[in-house]
């Protein structure tokens, strides 16, 4: 892809996707769990652009939803509610009552009093709430922990003990059906050992629930495979797949994955311009349009991601000196920057720099911060490219707070 063109036509700072990507990246994931019945449930958080979940929708894909916005945006992408899922810690009532309503797949679960929450709610309307608990395995993901879950020190999930007396009160319940186990041990994993523990432990909590007949028919086994941002060792789908098979053993139950970097990292880049290079005593710093409003990672996990670069109107290339730099933003933080240390050669204005493997969780954690705009989204298949978020405007930020303001003063002349 012709990226220069790209930032000409559209602007910068801009995500590109590639949408041949996630379409491999899913039929990989697919395949590695053929050997049994199997949904793929993207997890929206990576990236919950409306046209990338569709691209997903029609691959087959189902939904890991986090809020009820999130359930919404699945449901307006095309993903069929039996394949929607909404997880996490901290569901207020109308988020379960409209996920009731939607008569999603199932509920997953994260602690005993959401449980009994869901049941209260389900009772006032007449329904009967599809659920399955959030196991903590308590075992170390070993990834940044900042985003490690599978811990008896992080918020998530329950314990093995208390999972076992929630599925007995749920079994009793009448307007619960308990259908499902869930683990998700954290996120960026490269390790294959823990998540292969966690699903032995959870198995066997699932041979025990048998036993007192509380029979499921799903696996869900998260999210959290990583993708190469340096030079990480990845664990490839397939041992993942068979790892978890081999938990399973004497157990029916279809398996659910809830993969998101997996599916989108690759695919996404964040296109930004050179504005300057400075010098602050022998510190050299390139600063670009794009900050850590727009991919914060870096600023938050440390996260490097690799950086290409490209010089406007065919200039040679200059050698890359052995002057490292920083490559920062705009925004009136320390910790705002994109890469911290690298090789690149002499840079002007309008050169573009192109942060790789920016697909998932970088347009999805952009905010305003110093009122600056989200950027603009542009995905492509083959030469076909094609806005799937029009960049923001500052109208938009402020319309609102705008229109708030124009009240109240009209309301004081009053
Ligand atoms: N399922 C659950 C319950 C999760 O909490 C997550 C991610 C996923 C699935 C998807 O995980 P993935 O396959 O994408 O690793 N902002 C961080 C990542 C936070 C992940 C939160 N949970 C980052 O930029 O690295």
């Amino acid at each position: 892809m012709d990226y220069l063109q790209l930032a000409k036509t559209y602007k910068t700072p801009l995500y590109v996707y590639d949408l041949a990507k996630i379409t491999d990246a899913f039929s990989e994931m697919k395949d590695a769990f053929k050997a049994r019945k199997s949904l793929v449930c993207y997890a929206l958080k990576a990236n919950s652009n409306l046209s990338i979940i569709h691209h997903l929708a029609k691959l087959g894909s189902g939904a890991d939803c986090v809020s009820i916005g999130e359930v919404k945006r699945a449901l307006k992408a095309g993903i069929p509610k039996y394949k929607i899922i909404f997880s996490g810690v901290g569901k207020q009532d109308i988020e379960i009552e409209e996920a009731l309503q939607s008569d999603i797949l199932f509920l997953n679960v994260e602690s005993e009093e959401e449980l009994f929450r869901i049941e209260s709610i389900a009772k006032k309307l007449d329904k009967v709430a599809r659920i399955s608990v959030r196991v903590n395995p308590n075992i170390d993901a070993k990834t940044h922990p900042y985003i490690s879950t599978g811990l008896s020190e992080n918020k998530f999930g329950v314990d093995i003990e208390q999972a076992k007396s929630m599925y007995i009160f749920a079994k009793n319940a009448p307007n619960l059906e308990p259908i499902g186990i869930h683990f998700h041990i954290g996120s960026q994993l490269t390790e294959l050992e823990p998540i292969k523990q966690s699903a032995q432990k959870i198995a066997e909590l699932a041979h025990s629930l048998l036993a007192l007949k509380i029979d499921l028919k799903f696996f869900d086994i998260g999210g959290g495979i990583g993708i190469c941002y340096t030079d990480e060792t990845l664990i490839n789908p397939y041992d993942y797949a068979q790892a978890i098979l081999g938990a399973l053993y004497g157990l029916d139950l279809t398996i659910i994955c809830e993969p998101g970097r997996f599916l989108v990292g690759e695919s996404g880049v964040l296109l930004t311009s050179v504005l300057y290079e400075k010098y602050n005593g022998k510190k050299r710093f390139v600063i670009v349009d794009a900050a850590m409003n727009d991919l914060i990672r870096p600023a938050l996990y440390q996260a490097t991601h690799e950086v290409e670069y490209i010089l406007k109107g065919n200039r040679e290339s200059h050698t890359l000196t052995d002057n490292l730099c920083d490559v920062v933003g705009p925004i009136c933080e320390s910790s705002d920057y994109l890469a911290k240390n690298i090789k690149l050669p002499s840079l002007q204005a309008g050169d573009v720099l192109v942060l790789k493997n920016a697909g998932a969780y970088g347009y999805s954690m952009a905010s305003n911060y110093n009122t600056r705009p989200r950027p603009a989204e542009v995905a492509f298949m083959g030469e076909d490219v094609r806005v799937i978020k029009h960049r923001e405007s500052l109208d938009d930020m402020m319309r609102d707070e705008a229109e708030l303001l124009q009240n109240y003063e009209d309301s004081k002349c009053d």
